[in-house]
């Protein structure tokens, strides 16, 4: 028997892939897309300019970016096969169930799915970034009893998506938000999720499988779940002057805080500022300051008791809240913005492959005899 050389529960602290799409510095909250500091790109830049940076190395010129745009116009039309079956999901299906399953189901109308050919490839990488949000709407509208609507393209990517949730055009300060809130979640080095395609298409299986991976790890209320526990454990709390007592008897209770906390970041994540901001903004517009306050009250505590800091789900949460998403999207969002990154390590993987596969250690017992069925 070979001893793995490395062995860490959770894989805290291995390495598991060279990338050039983005850096976690968690040591001094740093992320850097491509060479460039988060910070640097927040506000500045729009969602659809991040993925032409994650899928080109480079941030686009105007016609990269006019042509790119065009692309995913082109593209969000989905399959009729695919409308059959998220109107046949039940309407009380949790959205993340019904976006694993439709966007499965896109490989089934794909007659290039299997085409293992690099351009074929960033086709159907555009085709999913193009397709999740159409997914995610229709799956809204359906469960509403609601018309789904044709893509407006004119609208870029934040921009239609709330149109086709909201059945009418969106503010602009409602797009800039969402935009920002895309920028934000596009990438994230090694997390869970974009670890979980790493590993199905290092099998050289397909683009679909591996987002369809990636969808069902993002799921979980430890990676991209934790946005909708937040507004939950806000809703539970009720208001400022209940914090103290829930976050105590919480952390009596050692039960985790959404938002709270990251594996990778032991200092302030950088996207969590930026989305505070928004949060404080948008949540004194609509008169409901109680939130951030709350937000607020609960990230300070977190810092003096448990010296954890807000990630980057902690502040989303009230941004999306108070543009007037319900919080079922939450997470569907993040995996909306997310499936730019997801589907550029998916190429990067592809251009340098090895198979991804670990070894065990073995903790149960060895030489045990078979007795035969009736004497056990
Ligand atoms: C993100 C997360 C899974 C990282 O987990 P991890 O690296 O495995 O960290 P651990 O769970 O080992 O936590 C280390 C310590 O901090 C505590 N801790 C970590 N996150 C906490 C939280 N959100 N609330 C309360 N305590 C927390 C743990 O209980 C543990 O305490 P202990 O040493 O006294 O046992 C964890 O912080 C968490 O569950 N956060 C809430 C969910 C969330 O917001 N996820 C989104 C991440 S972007």
């Amino acid at each position: 028997m070979t001893t793995p050389a490395t062995s860490a529960k959770g894989l805290e602290g291995v390495v598991a892939a060279s990338t050039r799409l983005s850096d976690v510095r968690g040591d001094i909250g740093q992320l850097i897309y491509c060479g460039y500091d988060i910070n640097k790109l927040a506000g500045k830049v729009t969602f659809e300019e991040i993925i032409h940076l994650l899928h080109h190395d480079h941030l686009p010129d105007r016609k990269e970016l006019d042509e790119l745009k065009s692309l995913l116009a082109a593209k969000r039309e989905l399959p009729k096969g695919v409308v059959e079956i998220i109107k046949k999901f039940p309407k009380d299906t949790p959205p993340m169930h019904a976006i694993r399953t439709a966007v499965s189901a896109l490989g089934c109308f794909d007659p290039e799915a299997d085409n293992d050919s690099m351009d074929e490839n960033r086709l159907k990488a555009l085709r999913l970034i193009a397709r999740i949000p159409i997914i995610t709407a229709y799956f809204h509208r359906h469960r509403q009893g609601k018309i789904l609507l044709p893509p407006e393209p004119s609208l870029g990517e934040a921009a239609n998506f709330l149109y086709l949730i909201d059945g009418e055009k969106p503010s602009a300060e409602k797009i800039n938000t969402l935009d920002m809130c895309y920028v934000l979640h596009a990438d994230h080095g090694m997390n869970a999720s974009t670890f979980s395609a790493r590993v199905t298409i290092a099998t050289l299986s397909d683009m679909y499988s591996a987002i369809t991976s990636a969808i069902g790890t993002l799921k979980g209320p430890l990676h991209g779940g934790a946005n909708e526990g937040v507004i939950k454990m806000l809703q539970e709390i009720g208001s400022l002057d209940r914090v103290d007592a829930y976050i105590a008897e919480a952390l009596e209770q050692k039960k985790k805080i959404m938002g709270i906390g990251h594996r990778v970041y032991k200092t302030l994540d950088p996207r969590a500022p930026h989305l505070k901001r928004m949060a404080q903004i948008l949540s004194a517009k609509i008169g409901e300051p109680k939130w951030i306050q709350m937000s607020d009250r609960i990230a300070e505590i977190m810092l003096k008791e448990k010296n954890l800091h807000a990630n980057v789900d902690f502040y989303s949460a009230t941004v999306y809240y108070s543009l007037g998403i319900p919080t079922d999207l939450f997470t569907p969002i993040f995996a909306i913005a997310r499936a730019a990154g997801w589907t550029a390590h998916v190429l990067e993987q592809l251009s340098d492959n090895r198979l991804i596969r670990p070894q065990s250690q073995y903790a149960g017992p060895v030489g045990l005899k078979v007795k035969p069925i009736d004497q056990r």
